[in-house]
């Protein structure tokens, strides 16, 4: 933990998911699967789905919901930052239509693209123009529209996904025993080649072929993923309690990124960290990617469950490879 005079603190907390649910009966009729494989295997019962609108939308909504629920103004926004993989398009940054549809007149922003690991990465990236003293204001939002890049005939990877948006406020205190005290974040590009998306980008831009082939939904090798996410993401926070000497006691809740509940308890058993300490919301939403991590914010707040002071550890683990942990201690009332 470096010296530093300023802490960058959550304040403001926002989420969306649209109406239309996916269960995994709905699979049953679609795939070769059963709502007992999904749920023993990966913990989820459900998942929503937009069925009208991107990525922005999800995003927008999520920030409209922070803004209100924080009585706030959009023109304070100093900074908009966007993970996805979903963006609404290559460019414009899906930041910049976030900016226009909820009026953020006074704000920059961007897209940062780091998968399951997204919001990490962006909480980190917002903390550190918090804590530079320069920017007051900035939103990061974790937002993804995953039904739009699943192969719903793909029994191995459509009954994983689902669309979320969740936005944080991010501003400024003097009392730094509050907000983000410390981050380990890796990246291995050696594991490109099991878990990503063939298509559309300048190595295989679009064309009759690309399509043919079906280049454009996620491709995962998921037991090769599995082994290294569950090593991965517990090694990781591991070290970061490690680094900050924190035992199991001392975490009020892990909030892990939510791919598989398999995943998710052999972190918390490496961490030494009881179920009811973890913060869980695959069940009902699936792996939302750059949302799910806000969104349990969201959800264990609002229910009165997290509170000032509580230690929090934030992991996730995702494509790239990318993944990472954050510590912080939770500031908002
Ligand atoms: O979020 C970013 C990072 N991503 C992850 O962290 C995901 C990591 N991977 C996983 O979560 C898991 O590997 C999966 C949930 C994707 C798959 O679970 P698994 O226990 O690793 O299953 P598997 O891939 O080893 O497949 C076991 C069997 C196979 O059949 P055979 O070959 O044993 O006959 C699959 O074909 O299960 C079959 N299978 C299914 N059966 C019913 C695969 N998908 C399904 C399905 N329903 N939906």
């Amino acid at each position: 933990m470096e010296d530093k005079k300023i802490s960058a603190v959550v304040t403001g907390l926002g989420m969306y998911v649209p109406d239309r649910i996916y269960d995994n009966a709905y699979f049953e009729k679609i795939v070769d699967t059963s709502d007992e494989w999904i749920r023993s295997r990966t913990g989820i019962r459900e998942r929503r789905i937009l069925e009208n609108g991107a990525t922005s939308l999800l995003a927008s909504k999520a920030a409209e919901d922070l803004l209100k629920t924080k009585n706030m103004s959009a023109d304070e926004i100093d900074v908009i930052i966007v993970a996805t993989v979903t963006p609404d398009m290559f460019f414009p940054a899906t930041a910049c239509l976030v900016q226009e549809n909820i009026g953020a007149k006074n704000a920059w922003g961007f897209d940062l693209s780091a998968a399951c690991s997204g919001f990490l990465f962006a909480f980190q990236t917002g903390c550190s123009l918090v804590e530079s003293g320069r920017y007051k204001k900035v939103m990061v939002i974790g937002a993804d529209k995953m039904s739009s890049i699943v192969d719903y005939k793909d029994r191995n990877n459509c009954i994983l996904f689902g669309d979320a948006g969740a936005a944080i406020l991010l501003e400024p205190s003097e009392d730094i025993k509050y907000g983000l005290q410390d981050s380990l974040l890796r990246v291995d590009g050696s594991g490109k080649d099991v878990l990503y998306m063939k298509g559309g980008g300048s190595l295989n831009p679009p064309t009759h072929e690309t399509i043919d082939q079906n280049m454009h939904v996620i491709y995962q090798d998921g037991k090769a993923v599995f082994k290294v996410a569950v090593k991965g993401m517990a090694d990781i926070s591991y070290d970061l309690m490690k680094k900050n000497n924190l035992n199991g006691e001392d975490i009020a809740y892990l909030v892990p990124h939510q791919a598989n509940l398999r995943i998710i308890d052999a972190t918390a058993e490496r961490m030494g960290i009881n179920r009811d300490k973890v913060m869980i919301n695959i069940d009902k939403y699936g792996n939302t990617t750059a949302a799910t991590i806000p969104s349990c914010l969201v959800e264990y707040y609002r229910d009165g469950k997290l509170k000032k002071g509580d230690k929090i550890i934030l992991a996730a683990f995702g494509a790239g490879f990318t993944w990472g942990a954050s510590y912080l201690v939770w500031s908002m009332d």
